[in-house]
């Protein structure tokens, strides 16, 4: 590969790519550049992207992209959606019902045992579920979603609650082919033993040693791989990544959502164990040819900086210094430089410092200390990434 640009790109990948400030949701704008500029290949990042059209605007005009058309990506914006596919295609899932209606979702979950699962149909950028332990809460959750209007429009999905280890499964689809990833396991909850509201994730690993083989050869045989095939049978074929959250019950692996692009945190602990060419993979999946993956037996853990308040109304421009003394890869997640070019916070997640080692011990040692190496009053992480892993 010559040349790379990211756009709109941040200070972290400005190392590597040149960044153009064009809006990923920009789409004309975005095809005028990959046109001017000769771009061979374009890989999209943002749900928001593929929601607004991208690759089916690159397609139109002939030009090599990967991720999935806006109508694939539905399995991702729209749950419903996902729902429908899986209920049709017999793919595990928990039970559950739609709704737009708060008096009829309140007595539905009002009979129903807790906890309730209240899911926003639509994009909420990781924010639009709610696990209530209450029936009070549960009821807040419905009015937030559905009288409020906080979301949007407002349509909601009250599912059965799934209890279990979650893990998350990355899979490259091109039609019904499907290239596993290896495993990772995100956490969700804000604070230290998964307490506090549901965040985009506050760091991962991988890979997930309670999570056997045969387990993963039974998510990829039950779920990934027929749900490729069940979106090329109902019209609307996925290239790109193919997301799998699941969760390991009782009677093996369910699905508790899909996303139709890399998952953040996981990724940044999966692909630096991949130590063949990804843009092999990235060419196999839009031109429907062969690649093989070859992976490190390595463990990578990752911890999230996120600004203090964050889900909630939190710090902006919290200044980061002694980034350079780190000594593993620390990923920019919501970087900026301030006007007199100062690395400065500029999102709600801010960074990702990742350790690497033989084991997840090894690899969460070396991310404590390289976190103890960055000043970042602002800041503020979970010390249990991977505890659930490393206490076995
Ligand atoms: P989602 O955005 O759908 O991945 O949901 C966010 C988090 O809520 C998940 O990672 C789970 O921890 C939890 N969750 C969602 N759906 C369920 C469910 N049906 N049962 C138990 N926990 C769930
Ligand atoms: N970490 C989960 C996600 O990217 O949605």
């Amino acid at each position: 590969m010559e040349k790379i640009y990211c756009a709109p790109g941040n200070a972290g990948i400005a190392a590597q790519a040149e960044c153009v400030a064009i809006q990923p949701t920009d789409v004309e704008a975005l095809l005028d550049f990959a046109r001017k500029n000769g771009v061979d290949l374009t890989v999209v990042g943002p749900e928001a992207a593929l929601a607004a059209g991208v690759v089916n605007r690159f397609q139109e005009e002939g030009l090599r992209i990967f991720g999935p058309t806006k109508e694939a990506a539905r399995i991702e914006s729209s749950k419903e959606f996902a729902k429908q596919i899986m209920v049709k295609y017999g793919i595990p899932t928990g039970d559950y019902a739609t709704f737009t209606d708060f008096d009829e979702a309140w007595a539905y979950v009002k009979e129903r045992p807790l906890p309730a699962v209240i899911k926003y149909d639509g994009l909420a950028a990781g924010k639009g579920v709610v696990v209530a332990m209450s029936y009070d809460e549960a009821e807040a959750a419905l009015r937030d979603m559905l009288l409020d209007a906080t979301f949007g429009k407002g349509k909601v999905i009250v599912e059965e609650f799934l209890a279990g280890p979650e893990f998350s499964f990355m899979c490259v689809a091109s039609g019904e082919k499907v290239y596993p990833l290896e495993l990772a396991q995100d956490h969700k909850r804000a604070y230290d033993g998964d307490k506090g509201p549901n965040t985009g994730g506050m760091g991962a690993y991988s890979p997930v040693p309670f999570i056997s083989d045969e387990v993963r050869r039974q998510a990829l045989e039950t779920i990934l791989k027929p749900t490729a095939k069940a979106m090329v049978s109902e019209g609307v074929p996925f290239t790109g990544v193919l997301y799998g959250g699941l969760i390991l019950t009782e009677q093996g692996p369910k699905v508790i959502e899909f996303n139709a692009r890399f998952g953040d945190p996981e990724t940044e602990v999966v692909l630096p164990r991949l130590e063949s060419d990804i843009l092999d993979l990235f060419e196999a999946a839009v031109d429907g040819t062969d690649c093989e993956l070859r992976w490190s037996p390595d463990a990578c853990l990752g911890v999230v900086l996120a600004a203090e308040g964050y889900p909630g109304k939190y710090a902006k421009a919290c200044p980061i210094n002694g980034l350079e003394n780190a000594r593993g890869k620390v990923y920019h997640m919501g970087t900026a430089s301030d006007a007199d070019g100062r690395l400065v916070s500029a999102g709600g997640r801010v960074l990702m410092v990742t350790g690497r080692g033989a084991d997840l011990a090894e690899a969460n040692m070396a991310a404590l200390a390289d976190i103890a190496r960055i000043e970042a009053p602002g800041l503020f992480h979970r010390t249990d990434i991977g505890r659930q892993a490393l206490a076995k």
